[in-house]
């Protein structure tokens, strides 16, 4: 909620028109701030800027994360609609599936660009704004893989832990501007990227997809996979106010699947 005389918080959620993304925009959209979604399909942004609007102040920019001139234009965007930027939620589509022998060096070239650089260019780009303003709150929504690499997803397995290393080293640039840097990292949220995932190990395995998320949730002691709004709620306190102590964190939303210590 928006307290009296505070001045609504402006966050921008990259590849926000869908499953994690959207969920965090939600979240975001209901504690007050006023939103900028991304996602490059202009059907799907502009069904997700009308299923957000009841929520609050949403705007929709269709860009690309992985190509670091739409990302600049979506967060320059944001600071010029609303004359500030407090939070941004560092988020992108999966990088593609496969082994080591499996990943030729373009894709090796093209997950860079969609897990890693989006990142750093995103942040560049938000900074000034955020400074300018005296607080700032970015949360990147990472993996799993951060703490244990996944099996048949290599690309994931390497750039997750390179935007661990950048939370923490942020965290200590940072914490003087009153920014604060953290990962939120899903085991496995019900989303498309999800079922897409368990139909192609349904289709390798020979079963169905049902299969497969039974045989995945069994090893969740939950018991279940997580919903979208399990992780949002996470990242909408991480960029209240009263989160500013915590920064550099990496915090697993995984319903108890990955058993390493911090
Ligand atoms: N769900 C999980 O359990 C889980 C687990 C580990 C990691 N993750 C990671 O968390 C992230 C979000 O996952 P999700 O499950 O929410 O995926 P999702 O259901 O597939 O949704 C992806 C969203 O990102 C947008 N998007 C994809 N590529 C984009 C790009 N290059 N530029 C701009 N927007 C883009 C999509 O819209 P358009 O296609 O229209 O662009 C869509 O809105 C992914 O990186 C995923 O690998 C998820």
């Amino acid at each position: 909620m928006v307290e009296a005389n505070t001045p609504r918080r402006a966050a921008v959620v990259m590849a926000g028109t869908a499953g994690l993304g959207r969920a965090c925009a939600a979240q975001l959209l209901r504690d007050g701030a006023a939103v900028t979604v991304c996602g490059r399909d202009a059907g799907r942004l502009e069904e997700a800027v009308t299923g957000l609007r009841d929520l609050g102040e949403v705007a929709g920019e269709r860009a690309d994360v992985s190509v670091a001139e739409e990302v600049e234009r979506l967060v320059e965007g944001a600071v010029a609609r609303h004359g500030r930027l407090d939070v941004l939620v560092v988020n992108a589509g999966g990088p593609p599936p496969g082994d080591f022998a499996d990943v030729d060096l373009a894709a090796w070239d093209t997950a860079y660009r969609l897990t890693l650089r989006s990142a750093v260019t995103a942040i560049r780009a938000a900074l000034p704004a955020m400074r300018e303003g005296g607080f700032g709150r970015v949360v990147i929504i990472g993996s799993s893989s951060v703490r244990r690499p996944l099996e048949g997803l290599v690309l994931s397995n390497v750039f997750r832990p390179a935007l661990a290393g950048l939370v923490k080293s942020l965290a200590v640039d940072l914490a003087p501007d009153n920014i604060t840097v953290n990962m939120v990292s899903p085991g496995r949220i019900d989303t498309e990227r999800v079922r897409t995932l368990d139909a192609r190990r349904a289709e390798r395995q020979g079963t169905g997809p049902e299969e497969v998320r039974r045989a995945a949730e069994a090893q969740i002691p939950a018991g279940r996979y997580g919903s979208p709004e399990e992780l949002a709620a996470l990242v909408g306190f991480l960029a209240r106010e009263e989160a500013a102590y915590i920064t550099g964190q990496s915090v697993l939303v995984d319903g108890g699947l990955v058993p390493v210590l911090p």
